[in-house]
């Protein structure tokens, strides 16, 4: 699971932050936490934002499936919203509400234990404005049916955050490594391992994601590569060098959206519409 994580960046909004009872994190802790989620959560909140316009509701109704101890669903109850987190583990389940009680949203979030092959014995089907589904395809029996699932729990209208591990980001990081074998073998097989030390069950192309979200019915609205260069780049240099981090956070924006880095990013985000969503697309489109 990724770490939780708190970007250091200026925003006027809630964002993604780590857990308050637990020890506090150093500087370059919150560094790299951010460098993880910046470029997803950003085109979350936009998408979020597009939705409150279109609904003229301040208040949407957010599934996050898969969503652990609540990375992501806690800073989206920040900004107001009713999120339902689905999530198998009782332990996350467990600090998924101590986090909700200490950011004081705990009245917002709601943890139900339950997973994406079942999401309908658990949670109403069509009931949600915005579903997030992150970290999540790379551990269910059926990636296909996962993403039907998320889909089917959106309104007549509304937004899929999906965000999955990178083939093409693992192949580089295992060759940066020295593991030459490995990410060959990454390259090879069908579902993106190295082996069978790989923590990882599966990992996807861009095409791969993007055909799973148009074949569940959805328009992608957008596509972008996360942790292009973050995991690459040597730690000492970006804890140590004055401003590195918020260059680096530049560098990751202005590259995720550019299709040739979504070959080598550790994780692929894609923004899915229902189709008769205008409101929801960003100005310019569809962009990949
Ligand atoms: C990598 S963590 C991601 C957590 C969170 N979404 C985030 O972005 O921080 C993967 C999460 O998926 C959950 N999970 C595993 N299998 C699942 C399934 N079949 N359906 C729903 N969630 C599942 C795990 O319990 C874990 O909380």
């Amino acid at each position: 699971m990724s770490d939780p994580m708190r970007p250091p960046v200026s925003h006027s909004r809630p964002q993604p932050e780590s857990p308050r009872s637990e020890s506090p994190r150093s500087e370059p802790a919150r560094s790299r936490a951010a460098l993880r989620t910046a470029v997803v959560w950003d085109v979350l909140q936009d998408a979020l934002d597009r939705r409150v316009k279109a609904t003229g509701r301040q208040a949407l109704d957010v599934l996050d499936t898969g969503g652990g101890s609540g990375n992501f669903a806690v800073p989206v109850a920040g900004l107001g919203h009713r999120v339902t987190v689905v999530d198998p583990s009782p332990n996350a389940l467990f600090a998924l509400e101590r986090r909700a009680a200490e950011a004081g949203v705990a009245d917002r979030v709601r943890g139900v234990q339950g997973d994406a092959g079942g999401l309908f014995d658990v949670v109403e089907r069509g009931g949600y404005d915005a579903v997030l589904c992150h970290g999540v395809l790379e551990y269910v029996d059926d990636p296909a049916e996962g993403v039907r699932n998320v889909v089917a729990a959106l309104r007549a209208e509304g937004v899929l955050s999906l965000l999955a591990a990178g083939l093409g980001g693992a192949v580089l990081a295992r060759a940066l490594a020295g593991h030459f074998t490995e990410a060959r073998q990454a390259l090879a097989d069908p579902d993106g391992r190295w082996g069978t030390g790989d923590p990882v069950p599966r990992r996807f192309t861009a095409e791969q994601l993007t055909g799973l979200v148009e074949a569940a019915g959805l328009r992608v609205g957008a596509v972008h590569g996360v942790r292009v260069f973050a995991d690459l780049v040597p730690g000492g240099l970006v804890d140590t060098e004055p401003g590195a981090v918020d260059a680096l956070l530049r560098l990751e924006a202005a590259a995720a959206e550019l299709a040739p880095f979504h070959s080598v990013a550790t994780q692929l985000h894609v923004l899915g519409e229902t189709q008769g969503n205008e409101g929801a697309r960003p100005p310019g489109g569809v962009r990949r």
